[in-house]
């Protein structure tokens, strides 16, 4: 499907985020996982469940049961199931087929968040994880704060489209995050397995408006903006804000942040939008969590708009492509390998 091959969907092998840790609790969250249906819960003992959210007797969702030390029981005939996704009662009999049984996720928490794999629990590997001090998360005396979680009607690549492309942010967020320069800076491209980074670096440029309303500054800064893509649902970006090289400060920091965003599909035409982000300033972060609620929405806005167009007009044949679509097209070309590569069995 779109951007990707006729059949294409998602990387099945792969850590995606399913929720933040601080939302994971001792209650069933229903999640949707490349068009699967998974229930989620927390153990007595702390430990993160992932199970298929569908109950085999009668397909009720299990997300609408109820659960008791540890064993989910459903809602519509009580079949119960315990963490490990055995079927430990049928109501009114003795056997219980072996077929009946929740498949069981792999399932880690990492981070401020939950990752769930999707795809076969053998090559589930904790070493495919995001490194946390890589992503900018664990950095000394940085806090890192879940800012908001959307599901938004869109396919996934819709999202990650636009974090590859930060050109963006000089028009759909021209009055928060975005400058000219955001369009125009050409950027730097990186490489390494599984990792896409890209940085611009912007010169004596206009202040973004961010910079005016936080921090009171209105001349030129100098700007370095940075995003890592880690495949298959993990963008870690940073955007680092400094008086420019003629002024009194030059070279002062004027403001930093570190955001988060996970990507991950839910559905064919939707997904999980996953904000969060990491300072070393407590003020820092609950200015910003009340700020970026805007620039948020307008990414929805403009993921869920282009959803619309294509069910409604139909997948587009061929798009124009710009010379800043190189790390869009790199992003798609990795997440297309990998599926290639799992569709040939090689993964
Ligand atoms: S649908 Fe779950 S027990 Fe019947
Ligand atoms: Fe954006």
């Amino acid at each position: 499907m779109y951007p990707f091959k006729e059949g294409q969907f998602a990387v099945r092998n792969g850590w995606y985020v399913l929720a933040f840790a601080e939302d994971l609790g001792p209650n069933l969250l229903s999640r949707w996982l490349l068009n699967e249906p998974v229930v989620l819960f927390r153990r007595q003992d702390g430990e993160p469940v992932a199970l298929s959210g569908l109950c085999p007797h009668r397909f009720y969702p299990l997300g609408k049961s109820k659960l008791q030390a540890d064993v989910i029981t459903c809602s519509y005939h009580g079949f119960a199931f315990d963490a490990d996704g055995r079927c430990v009662n049928i109501p009114g009999q003795d056997n219980i087929p072996s077929s009946c049984a929740l498949r069981r996720y792999p399932v880690v928490q990492h981070g401020m968040w939950i990752w769930v794999w999707p795809g076969d629990p053998a090559r589930a590997d904790r070493r495919l994880l995001p490194d946390l001090v890589d992503i900018g998360h664990d950095r000394p005396g940085f806090l890192v704060q879940p800012f908001y979680f959307h599901e938004l009607k869109a396919r996934y690549q819709l999202l990650n489209d636009n974090l590859f492309d930060l050109s963006h942010l000089a028009f759909l967020h021209a009055t928060t995050i975005g400058v000219g320069a955001n369009a125009t800076t050409p950027e730097e491209l990186t490489e390494e397995p599984g990792v896409l980074r890209s940085r611009r670096r912007m010169k004596n440029c206009p202040a973004p408006p961010v910079v005016k309303q936080t921090v009171g500054y209105d001349g030129p800064i100098d700007q370095v903006n940075g995003m890592d893509f880690y495949a298959p649902g993990l963008h870690a970006g940073f955007a680092d804000m400094y008086y420019p090289e003629w002024h009194t400060r030059a070279g002062q920091l004027l403001r930093k942040a570190q955001v988060f965003h996970a990507v991950t599909p839910a559905t064919h035409h939707s997904c999980y939008y996953f904000f969060g982000m990491a300072s070393d300033d407590a003020g820092q972060l609950a200015q910003m969590k009340l700020y970026l609620r805007q620039t948020v929405s307008e990414d929805i806005d403009a993921s869920e708009s282009i959803e619309q167009m294509l069910a409604l007009h139909g997948e587009p044949a061929r798009e124009v492509v710009k010379f800043s679509d190189r790390n869009t097209i790199r992003g798609r070309l990795l997440l297309q390998k990998m599926m290639e590569a799992e569709a040939a069995g090689a993964h």
